[in-house]
């Protein structure tokens, strides 16, 4: 019989059982953050959605499976040799006989990785240039992504929009392909730009300017993140492509290409434009023409706030600008002293923008 209070399994270990328990709750709890992330986390590369996607998806399984055999023939001639001529009982204790040189083993351990690393290198090139070097067609939708620190801005220069961490495109299919052009720019420190189900990271880098292309095939909300680190906030520098059919796409530009709601000058509107936060943001058609955050034009058209998972409704939105850094510690966004009331008009100013 175990004492009381303690736990003992059939080998006869026993444990505290208050610690056990612990140890369960703990492991539950470490799960049950896991199973939640994974909602958000970044997605999955071997589920491509695009072409560029699954040019890279094909090269990554072709290198995880050479590398997978190298690693099995090693690890099992490894483990053959420990099991075959490990010490045994009645071995003599002297040193074994010393081979030198063997030619044959010498040409095959040279040759054998310079041709591995070749066709690697051979079929990363071909990879490459298939996708940079793709013709982009004349009708392609043109982004210019700016990255900033902590958050991406988008514009469509030819559609005359601005919008900020959300990202839309048409849907491409086989009888319709429509290729999104985008043209990748920073506005402080290296960034990176990775949706990792539409294409291959590429690099966001000051004073230069990069280019990618990608084609959904699927609808739906695709996950991205910053893959450059960038400072204190880059792991919630998160961005989403939401891919429409061309129908909802053309109502989504019709929408962001209104002015702003609420033309006449009401109570809620005058408080934000008395507020300081029009140094930093455009609500187009007024005189808040800040360009250092996101334009606010179209705010409430958007699913999230701050470039995070934070479901962007008006309760959040006035946490948010009571107290930016207790939400994203470190942001560019200051408190901005107003009084609670102010506050509320200026929220409800903002919900209203559609
Ligand atoms: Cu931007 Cu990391």
């Amino acid at each position: 019989m175990p004492k009381p209070g303690y736990f003992c399994s059939v080998r006869k270990r026993c444990f505290r059982t208050n610690r056990l328990l612990r140890s369960v709750v703990l492991l539950l709890l470490f799960g049950g953050v896991l199973a939640a992330q994974s909602l958000h986390s970044v997605g999955n590369i071997f589920k491509p959605l695009a072409t560029p996607a699954e040019l890279v998806s094909e090269l990554s399984i072709l290198t995880i499976a050479i590398c997978a055999t190298i690693f099995a023939i090693v690890a099992g001639l490894m483990a053959y040799a420990v099991i075959r001529f490990g010490y045994r009982e009645g071995d003599s204790r002297s040193e074994p006989p010393q081979v030198y040189g063997s030619n044959q083993v010498e040409i095959a351990w040279t040759v054998i990785p310079i041709l591995i690393v070749f066709v690697l290198t051979m079929s990363t090139a071909r990879v490459t240039s298939a996708i940079q070097d793709r013709q982009i067609p004349k009708d392609a939708l043109n982004v210019t992504v700016i990255g900033h620190q902590w958050w991406w801005e988008f514009r469509y220069p030819d559609l005359k929009i601005v919008t900020a961490n959300e990202l839309h495109v048409p849907v491409s299919s086989m009888a319709q392909p429509r290729v999104t052009s985008l043209t990748l720019r920073s506005a402080d420190v290296a960034h990176g730009f990775w949706v990792p189900q539409l294409a291959g990271k590429t690099d966001v880098i000051p004073n230069r300017t990069n280019k990618m292309w990608i084609d959904p095939r699927e609808l739906g909300t695709y996950l991205g993140n910053c893959s450059e680190f960038c400072g204190m906030e880059h792991a919630r520098m998160e961005l989403r492509v939401i891919v429409e059919s061309d129908e909802d796409f053309a109502k989504w530009v019709a929408r962001q290409q209104q002015p702003a709601a609420t033309p006449e000058l009401t109570e809620n509107r005058q408080a934000f434009l008395a507020s300081p936060c029009i140094a930093c943001h455009t609500v187009s058609g007024t005189r808040a023409l800040g360009k250092m955050g996101p334009d606010l034009t179209h705010l409430m058209g958007r699913q999230t706030l701050a470039a995070m998972e934070v479901p962007n409704t008006a309760e959040n939105l006035r946490d948010w600008i009571k107290d930016p850094q207790k939400l994203k510690p470190g942001n560019k966004m200051p408190a901005v002293k107003i009084s609670d009331a102010q506050l509320d008009r200026m929220v409800a100013y903002l919900a209203s923008l559609q």
